[in-house]
């Protein structure tokens, strides 16, 4: 639906099956795997995708930080990060490790993942 009817392909499909997080969305501000939400689920509530976010500091503290390799876990990462940071601004690298362990990268950027999180604000 997000990406073939709205057009909102910023939001990537990787495993399809809940397992990796690229397809991450904000579910009235809560991280939800969009490949396993069925549309109908979310009627009435506020879907926000990384389009939705484009303005947000940490797209800018990622490219800072140099947290994108290939890019294409990066909307989900990013989206995750936008509700950790909603909800605790200054995360410690464990708070970090926890909120975003739904959110795979096959790249590895995971230390440039928690340093662009950890200076999002800078
Ligand atoms: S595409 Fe992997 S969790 Fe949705
Ligand atoms: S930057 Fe390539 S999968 Fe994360």
């Amino acid at each position: 639906m997000l990406r073939e009817d709205l057009g909102l392909t910023g939001t990537k499909v990787a495993c399809g099956e809940g397992h990796c997080g690229a397809c991450t969305v904000l579910l009235d501000g809560v991280p939800t795997l969009s490949c396993i939400t069925l549309v109908h689920t979310v009627d009435g509530r506020q879907v926000t995708t990384i389009e939705g976010l484009r303005d947000h500091p940490l797209v800018h503290a990622f490219v800072r930080t140099d947290a994108v390799q290939c890019g294409f876990c990066t909307p989900g990462q990013i989206v995750s990060a936008a509700a950790l940071v909603e909800a605790n601004p200054t995360p410690s690298r464990d708070e970090i490790r926890h909120a975003m362990s739904g959110n795979l990268c096959r790249c590895g950027t995971y230390p440039k993942i928690e340093e662009a999180i950890s200076t999002w604000q800078d």
